[in-house]
């Protein structure tokens, strides 16, 4: 995986400066001595035998016997897998079983429209949350159980497949009381680093992909970034830039570009990842992501021209399966006969490399990741790379990059207003009475 710098204005000799304390932040990743470091399971996690024994065999008894997926999970527990289904897939494929996700909003019309699709088809159900208690995922399952429970009776319990932690939570006795199986997400691995475990490996094989190259990419990419020079890893590399725009030229905002609408997965797959890991103590860079060239015909503007906080990182792709290419027309009344003999990937790059000039002469840096081709070992491998990339920026950011400590605050916020037992409400109340009466 390439990191190019022809877009910034930065050379690698700037980033050598940050050595000493990428080294320092190495060795705290290494040795376990930095902060969250009870869940650094993630770096050399891999799947225990007898789990992907029973995913693997899951997966055949799914494609014999259901059409549908449904995965219900929030934050950490889908936007892995929901990510590299849809950035392998295409857009028009019928999938032989179709993976869909729920729990992840309190939407009626979505839950609604899910129950009324999968009326007459049949369904597999895998449940995932580590905790057992995320509010939204509860809902979803115990809605969506009752639609299962209703349509088969005893045969109910093999329907459902629940991934949760090794022993504690909810879902752990609901699976004791009903006899689901169950695939487990190990302690010291938090929510947004778990696309690597069954959180992921369950339904991207339900989706029809080789869970083997995916983990394969992910055991490549363990070596390709361990090492602890900075110019000899391009995961250190990233991080370092990214940090230069932030510390140096106060850029708080970094726009991932993407040049294909099914990565948008991967747009918001990353959002949670940094977002989580390094919005904290009033620090961090604001991830958001752009599908070019779409948002070049609304966002493209105020890159271009606004506000000079932002720099963009191109995740560019080399190489496309099939690839669409522009013929002569005769008549040529659209004017485009200069086109003839280019592929679409061709005129994409193209797009991407007047965009990044113009952005650059507008005074909006990119810098690029480049991938050979999007397939399940350089999605495993391009994840991992953003997850070490995550762990040493935070570290050189001076934050805890695996806990979530303010998406605690709303929560518990809610639990007090429904009345959750074991919470006092009243004070937050109080609060919400005297701030809607201003
Ligand atoms: O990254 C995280 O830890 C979070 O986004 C969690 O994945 C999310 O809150 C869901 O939690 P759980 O799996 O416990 O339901």
């Amino acid at each position: 995986m390439n990191i190019e710098l022809s877009f910034t204005k930065y050379k690698e000799s700037d980033l050598l400066n940050y050595q000493k304390r990428v080294s320092d932040a190495h060795i705290h990743l290494n040795n376990r001595t930095g902060e969250g470091s009870d869940y650094l399971g993630w770096l050399d996690y891999t799947c225990p035998e007898d789990e992907l024994t029973l995913i693997k065999n899951l997966t055949k008894e799914i494609h014999q016997k259901a059409e549908v997926l449904i995965v219900i999970g929030i934050g950490g527990s889908y936007l892995g897998a929901k990510s590299v289904i849809e950035a392998l897939g295409k857009k028009y494929k019928k999938d032989k079983v179709e993976v869909v996700f729920a729990g992840n909003s309190v939407s009626t019309s979505d839950l609604k429209s899910l129950i009324e699709y999968v009326e007459d088809k049949s369904v597999y159900v895998n449940v995932i949350s580590k905790s057992g208690r995320t509010l939204e995922s509860s809902i979803a399952f115990r809605l969506i159980s009752e639609h299962i429970k209703e349509k088969y009776a005893s045969e109910y319990s093999d329907r459902i497949i629940v991934t949760t932690d090794p022993v504690d939570g909810a879902l752990n006795k609901l699976k004791e009381l009903y006899g689901f199986r169950k695939l487990s997400i190990p302690k010291n691995i938090g929510g947004r680093y778990s696309v690597i475990t069954p959180v992921g490996l369950l339904p991207i094989s339900v989706a029809g992909y080789d869970i083997d190259c995916f983990i394969n990419g992910v055991k490549k990419a363990r070596e390709e970034f361990s090492d602890e020079e900075i110019l000899k890893n391009s995961a250190y590399k990233y991080a370092v830039l990214r940090n230069l725009y932030y510390e140096k030229e106060g850029k708080t905002v970094e726009a991932l570009t993407l040049y294909e609408p099914r990565y948008a997965g991967i747009g918001q797959w990353y959002q949670q990842l940094f977002g989580e890991s390094e919005g904290k103590d009033r620090k961090g860079i604001y991830p958001s992501f752009l599908i070019n060239t779409t948002d070049l015909h609304s966002l493209g503007q105020y890159i271009q021209d606004g506000e000079r906080q932002l720099f963009e990182t191109v995740l560019w792709v080399k190489s496309i399966e099939e690839e669409v290419i522009i013929k002569a027309d005769s008549e040529n009344l659209d004017g485009l006969n200069y086109l003839e003999g280019k592929s679409l990937l061709e005129i994409n790059e193209t797009a991407m490399l007047a965009t990044a000039l113009s952005h650059f002469d507008g005074g909006s840096e990119s810098i690029f990741i480049i991938l050979d081709n999007m397939n399940e070992e350089e999605i495993g491998r391009l994840y991992f790379f953003f997850m070490k990339a995550c762990a040493i920026g935070g570290y050189l950011l001076g934050v805890n990059p695996f806990n979530q400590p303010g998406v605690e605050g709303y929560k518990n916020n809610m639990f007090e207003l429904l009345g959750k037992p074991g919470t006092d409400g009243s004070k937050t109340l109080k609060r919400l009475a005297e701030m809607r009466a201003k």
